[in-house]
């Protein structure tokens, strides 16, 4: 899949980003291994602990559709009304739910600034050590 591609999907459902309380808007687009995309938003909520991140959001549709082998994820975010992007890197909990479906050293994650501007991480790169159900054998 074409890093661009994903990332001018990341930045088209950014402005779906429902953010009342931070105003930190991010977008996601998630490719399979078979070429479908899924994006997703960051979803916020007055009781703060049930917000889910954009990445969790493309992943729990994908998943939720039958979808289990991923390529790469793209994703951008940024303050409300910025003009410029910094680099926005997954939180945590996603790089855990990336963990659960993704191959470490093959699934791309690709943090961009601009469709121009873009660095490719490998998940393992992102998230060294990690538990996986493999652990659990
Ligand atoms: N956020 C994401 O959507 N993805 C990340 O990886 C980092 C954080 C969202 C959650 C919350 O709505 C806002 O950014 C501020 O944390």
């Amino acid at each position: 899949m074409d890093p661009e591609i994903l990332i001018e999907e990341a930045f088209r459902m950014r402005r779906f980003s429902y953010t009342p309380y931070s105003g930190f808007k991010v977008g996601a687009a998630l490719a399979t291994e078979g070429g479908r995309i899924f994006t997703g938003c960051n979803i916020e909520n007055s009781s703060f602990s049930p917000t889910v991140c954009a990445e969790r959001t493309a992943f729990f549709k994908a998943v939720s559709e039958g979808e289990t082998e991923f390529e790469a994820i793209a994703i951008v975010g940024g303050p409300e009304g910025a003009k410029e992007f910094d680099y926005c890197p997954p939180c945590g909990v996603c790089r855990q739910v990336m963990t659960e479906f993704c191959e470490p050293d093959k699934f791309k994650i690709i943090l961009a600034k601009s469709v121009d501007e873009y660095k490719i991480y490998s998940l393992a790169e992102l998230m060294p050590e990690s538990f996986t159900k493999k652990k659990m054998k």
